[in-house]
């Protein structure tokens, strides 16, 4: 690929912000800019850094698409306005729910949240308020994830050979595409972030989607909302990469009161990683796991079986989808 990589040996985090800061205004002009801010670490420093750059031409919107975890738009869209940069909320919830109906296929639910979030939604945004350009919070990985075949990242169009403002109708801007992860936390962390948003686990785009095998309905999403509010609490402070539930298709025999329960399996992953290219099982005590596995199925809804994902990436992924 054409695109090359900043290294964090290569970084300097102060001439890279300079740089993008002027790109930025240089491209955009009088034009208004959109950004979609999902709370992520490396959406989180798009938006800060843009808001830089551009000031009030730069509208932030927050999407509920209904598969974010629990609490967070609020949260997200209050700690946003709070330092400054207005964050509208909008509510898509309806659009990506039917757009998700029937569907199992993992690269099929990918594309359809592709599709629902550029066109349905952006391309509304984006003609109702004359905007010209997307800012988006692509990394290094997500391209060379994409372009390798590992799963298509909901993020990459150019690569994938899709010209965003011949099928969308806008130009899209990555000024963080060629930083991995570890990198943008830099980034934001000089740009005044604070550190619960610039050193926060990553979190997908499509959100709990990637967590639900099978078909996600608003029913099975609330399921695994709200494993994630468990494993997030139960694994804070294991110092892993990344930390996920993930709700599986099949069901399994357990008892419930004395009788079968033909019931809900979750899988629980806990990654160390360095920039998600490459991840390996967290040594987590038998305690931790036994407790996630006693609060999950206790308080989930349905669930009868929990376990611990073993195996590394490669061959595994991050995500379930
Ligand atoms: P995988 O599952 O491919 O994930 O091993 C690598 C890293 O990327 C995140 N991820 C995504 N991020 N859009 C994103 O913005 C996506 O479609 C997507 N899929 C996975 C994942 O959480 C991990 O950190």
């Amino acid at each position: 690929m054409s695109l090359k990589e900043i290294t964090m040996e290569n970084l300097n985090v102060a001439s890279f912000i300079d740089e993008k800061t002027e790109e930025l205004k240089g491209v955009i002009g009088e034009e208004i800019a959109i950004n979609a801010l999902s709370g992520g670490v490396d959406s989180s420093v798009v938006t800060i850094l843009a808001h830089r750059a551009l000031g009030d031409k730069l509208k932030t919107c927050f999407i509920d698409s209904g598969l974010m975890r629990q609490g967070e738009p609020k949260y997200i869209v209050d700690l946003f306005n709070n330092m400054g940069v207005k964050a509208n909320l909008i509510d898509a919830r309806e659009d990506f729910f039917n757009a998700l109906s029937g569907l199992e296929d993992p690269e099929e639910k990918r594309e359809a949240i592709t599709q629902t979030f550029y066109k349905t939604v952006f391309g509304k945004i984006v003609k109702e308020g004359g905007a010209k350009f997307l800012l988006h919070g692509t990394n290094y990985t997500d391209v060379e994830e994409t372009i390798a075949g590992v799963k298509r990242q909901h993020n990459i169009l150019e690569q994938l050979g899709i010209d965003p403002e011949k099928v969308f109708g806008y130009k899209v801007l990555e000024p963080l595409v060629s930083l991995r992860k570890e990198a943008v936390r830099e980034v934001g962390r000089e740009l005044g972030l604070p550190q619960e948003i610039y050193a926060r686990p990553p979190f997908p785009g499509p959100a709990l989607a990637t967590r639900v095998i099978g078909e996600v309905t608003p029913e099975r999403v609330d399921i695994i909302r709200t494993a994630t509010v468990i494993v997030e609490e139960e694994l804070k402070d294991s110092g892993a990469f990344q930390y996920l539930a993930i709700l599986h298709k099949d069901r399994v025999t357990g008892m419930r009161d004395g009788k079968r329960d033909f019931g809900l399996q979750i899988e629980v992953r806990c990654w160390d990683s360095r920039d998600a290219t490459t991840g390996t099982p967290t040594n987590i005590s038998f305690d931790i796991l036994k407790r996630l596995g006693d609060r999950i199925s206790n308080e989930v809804p349905g669930v009868v079986s929990v376990t611990y994902n073993i195996a590394s990436k490669p061959p595994s992924t991050i995500e379930a989808i």
